[in-house]
Order: structure tokens, then C-alpha cells, then sequence
């Protein structure tokens, strides 16, 4: 049965997997004659796609659906709200649902998105007061096979306005860093065939994106769990020779599986960008073992030493947790000593975040509130330090950048990606979203590079 005209708005929180995911729900609706509202207070379905990586991520989703609700009823009309994504999938979030939010209707996990327009007309005829749930059996409790969230192939996807598409080459996670609730989550590690993905980037291609963003928990483990086929590698010099394809990038990259072998692949290709995002969390091994990452700083120091000796001018960024528990000052220590050797273009840092059902939640020596946003700031000052200051370096040098559009601060400029990954403001007028020009550094901060187009006046590249 179909029912025409319904409306649907989706609100993504978390990472690029879920925007990837809202996508394909937007896609399955609009395949059902849902047409997407201009405004979230028109919709008839809102579906918010959830991130339960650390507590404050959660908060805000659940604090989103209070405020939708208050305003949807101020105006007589509640939609019905579906709670999709990572925060479905966690045990007791029925429960939580019940106490927090009893007027969502209708919770799905990662693993079940293709299932929502399905499920949103039975929520619409059964009007029942339990939300209707459809999650993966949790992985502590069911084999393997039986918690996999991969999703089937040939679903639709809406076509996301801009110059880059998101491709998931996998599924899952296996490693179970003893911090990280994404395993639970998400599911056991499955990667998509090969065929599938180029056959998926072709079409992106074809329809003129430039940039292909290749997603998984650990890309660098892609293939590991299928019989045969390329490893991450191989699948990166076939989505290389890819016709019309201009720039390739990946996320995320684990330092312990990410090989010589890959950075040699990509020092030779055309098209993968020389961005290499290696979350590194600590700098000390106590806490790197505690943390189950399978490496330790020397190890993670050689590895940012191989990719800066075989590409140079490679950016590398990272992500950093402090306060796990456990952590004391000499541990920080290493972590900033590190840092402070390294000299990364960029890092992602957070306050530790207990997560129920991981190891890390389980452990004693939990670190004090104050004394974890204390070494937060300390990293953060003396991090963007370095990327100011790296940023500074490269004024005068010259970056390809793929223009996205204008710039939010002055609007009669236009704002793209070095290859890099670096924010380019570029001051001559006359480019258009997905033109790659060459600009000139002229100017740089901790978050910018700015200046003019180089060489080529009017050519673009
Ligand atoms: N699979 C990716 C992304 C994981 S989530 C990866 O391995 O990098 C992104 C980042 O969030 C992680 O790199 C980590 O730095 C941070 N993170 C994950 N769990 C966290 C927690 N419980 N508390 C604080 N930060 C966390
Ligand atoms: Fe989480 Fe570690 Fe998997 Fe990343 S690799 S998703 S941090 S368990
Ligand atoms: Fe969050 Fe799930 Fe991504 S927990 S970071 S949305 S995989």
C-alpha cells in the first residue's frame, strides 16, 4: 500500500557512516512518494539518526527530540518521530525511550534502515503506545552472523547536493579499543564486495561528483573478512583507475593496519589525496594497551615517519582521548611529549567518555570531571599551537583546492579542500563549486589557509 504526499525530514548527529546511512533512508522514503519537507516542523516522519560514541553525543539527541516535540505540538502537530542509528541498537534504549521520549514511535538500528518506510506504515496503523523496535541481536548474546548490520545492495540513496560522495566499503568493527561503543553498535566487521563499490563509485562518478570518500570503522582492515579479493591496497589502485574520477579519500584509518605496502600504493597514485587521518589516543603505552589499540608510539611514530619520508607534504591528523581511566600525569605526559615531537597537522580530541558494556566503563581509577577537561585544554593549547604554526609554514606554497562554494564569512569569496584536507579560502572570484584550482597561499590561521588563484588565471585545472 502506498500513501502519497506524506512528508519526511531526517537530522543526522555522528559520523560520516551516518550521513552516509540518512542518505539511503531519505532514498527508500522518496522511493515510497515521501516528499522531503522544507522544514522539519512540517514534516509528517522525522527521523533523527543517532551517535551514541560518548555521552554528550547521546544527550544532544535526546535533549533534539524534547525540542521537536514541544514545537511540533505548539503548532498541533506531533510527527511520528523514528529514532534511527546507533543509539537504537543499544540494550535498554526501549526502556529509555519509554522514560525519555515515550513519543517516539519507532526505533532502528544501523543494520535495519532499508526496513523504515515499512515500518513507518505500520506505526501509522497500529497507533500502539510500545515503540516498534528493529534492531540486530546484540553482540554479547548472538553469533557472529547473526549481529552483522550489513546492509542489502542496490539500495537508493538521494543525491546529496556538492562536490563529494560517501561510499561505504564496510560494515562494523572488530576490534573492540576497550573505550569504544561502535563494535556493539554496529556490528561485526563485513566488507562489501569489490565489484559492488566500483560499481557504486562509477555511478557517483558518472553523475559528476569529483570526491569519493571511502567510509569504514577500519578501512584498513577492509577485506580481511572476505574469502578472496583485494585488501585495502588493491581496492585503492582499482578505485584509482576508476575513469573520471578526481580525488579519493578514506575514513578511518587504524595506525595498526595501515601498512607500508598501502602508503607506497598511495604515494603512487593519481587520485588518493595526501591525507592520512591516523587516530593515535594516547601517547603512552600503559594506556595504549589498556586501551586494546594493538600498537605502541614507537610504532605509531615509525609510521608517520614512513608516510612523511615517501610523500612529502603529507598532512597527517589524529584523534586523542584523554582521561582514560587510569591515566596519570606521566602518561599525559607521553602523550603530550609525542604530540609535541610529531608535529601533526591537526587532531580531534576528547575527554574520555565512560560507555556502558565496554571495558574501559568496567575499569577503577576513573579520572576526575575537572581533571579530565584540565588535560584536554593543556593538549588543545599545545596542538593548535602546531597547526597554527604549520598552517603559517605554508604560505607561499601552492595547493590544488576542490571548490565546494561560497565562503560563510565573505561570501564573495569561495572556500574548498587542499588535497590536503586543509580549509582554503581562495580570493580571486570566478570559480564554481567543483573547479580544482591552484591558490596561492597568501595568509593562514590555526583553521584556514586564504589567497589568491595562482598560474592559471581563468584555467582550471
Ligand atoms: N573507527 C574510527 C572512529 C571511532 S569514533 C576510529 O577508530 O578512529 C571517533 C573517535 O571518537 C575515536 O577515534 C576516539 O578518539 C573517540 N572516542 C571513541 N569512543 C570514545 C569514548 N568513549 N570517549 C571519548 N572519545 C571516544
Ligand atoms: Fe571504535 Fe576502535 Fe573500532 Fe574505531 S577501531 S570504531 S575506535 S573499536
Ligand atoms: Fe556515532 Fe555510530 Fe558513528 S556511535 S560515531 S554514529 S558509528
Amino acid at each position: 500500500m502506498k500513501r502519497n504526499k506524506l512528508t519526511y525530514f531526517i537530522e543526522t548527529f555522528g559520523c560520516q557512516m551516518n550521513e552516509r546511512d540518512s542518505e539511503t533512508i531519505g532514498g527508500l522514503l522518496e522511493q515510497e512518494g515521501f516528499v522531503q519537507a522544507q522544514d522539519v516542523l512540517d514534516a509528517d516522519v522525522v527521523v533523527v539518526n543517532t551517535c551514541a560514541v560518548r555521552q554528550a553525543a547521546e544527550e544532544k539527541v535526546w535533549s533534539r527530540l524534547g525540542q521537536l516535540v514541544y514545537e511540533s505540538g505548539r503548532r498541533g502537530n506531533v510527527p511520528v518521530i523514528v529514532l534511527a542509528g546507533c543509539m537504537a541498537q543499544l540494550p535498554g534504549t526501549v526502556e529509555r525511550i519509554k522514560q525519555r521520549a515515550p513519543y517516539v514511535k519507532l526505533a532502528v538500528g544501523p543494520g535495519h534502515i532499508h526496513r523504515i518506510p515499512e515500518l513507518v506504515y505500520r506505526v501509522l496503523e497500529e497507533c500502539s503506545a510500545k515503540p516498534v523496535t528493529a534492531v540486530s541481536p546484540s553482540r554479547t548474546e548472538a553469533r557472529r552472523t547473526e549481529s552483522t548490520q550489513m546492509l542489502p545492495e542496490g539500495l537508493p540513496r538521494v543525491k546529496v547536493p556538492g562536490v563529494s560522495a560517501y561510499v561505504a566499503i564496510m560494515y562494523g568493527c572488530d576490534n573492540f579499543c576497550s573505550y569504544c561503543i561502535v563494535p556493539f553498535t554496529r556490528g561485526p566487521q563485513v566488507s562489501r564486495e569489490p565489484e559492488f563499490i566500483i560499481r557504486e563509485i562509477q555511478e557517483l562518478v558518472d553523475q559528476g561528483y569529483i570526491e569519493i570518500t571511502l567510509l569504514g570503522q577500519n578501512v584498513n582492515a577492509y577485506g580481511h573478512d572476505l574469502d578472496r579479493g583485494p585488501g585495502f591496497a588493491g581496492l585503492l589502485e582499482r578505485i584509482d583507475g576508476i575513469p573520471g574520477i578526481r580525488r579519493i579519500r578514506y575514513l578511518t584509518s587504524h595506525p595498526r593496519d595501515f601498512t607500508e605496502d598501502m602508503v607506497d600504493v598511495i604515494s603512487q597514485s593519481r587520485h588518493v589525496c595526501e591525507h592520512f587521518h591516523l587516530p593515535l589516543q594516547s601517547g603512552s603505552n600503559r594506556i595504549l594497551k589498556l586501551m586494546n589499540r594493538g600498537y605502541t608510539r614507537e610504532q605509531y611514530r615509525d609510521l608517520v615517519y614512513y608516510i612523511k619520508d615517501r610523500i612529502p607534504g603529507a598532512a597527517v591528523t589524529t584523534d586523542i582521548i584523554v582521561g582514560f581511566p587510569g591515566e596519570t600525569e606521566e602518561d599525559f605526559r607521553d602523550t603530550l611529549d609525542l604530540i609535541q615531537e610529531l608535529r601533526l597537522d591537526g587532531a580531534f580530541m576528547f575527554v574520555f567518555s565512560p560507555r556502558k558494556g565496554t571495558a574501559a566503563a568496567r575499569m577503577d581509577n576513573q579520572i576526575p570531571r575537572k581533571q579530565k577537561s584540565d588535560r584536554l585544554q593543556a593538549l588543545v593549547e599545545v596542538q593548535n599551537e602546531i597547526t597554527r604554526a604549520i598552517n603559517k609554514s605554508l604560505i607561499g606554497t601552492v595547493q590544488e583546492v576542490l571548490i565546494e562554494g561560497p565562503d560563510s564569512r565573505n561570501p564573495e569569496y569561495y572556500r574548498g579542500r587542499a588535497r590536503t584536507n586543509k580549509l582554503v579560502v581562495c580570493t580571486t572570484k570566478g570559480p564554481k563549486p567543483g573547479d580544482l584550482v591552484k591558490v596561492r597561499v597568501a595568509e593562514a590561521g590555526t583553521w584556514y589557509l586564504r589567497g589568491p588563484e595562482a598560474e592559471h588565471p581563468k584555467g582550471h585545472i
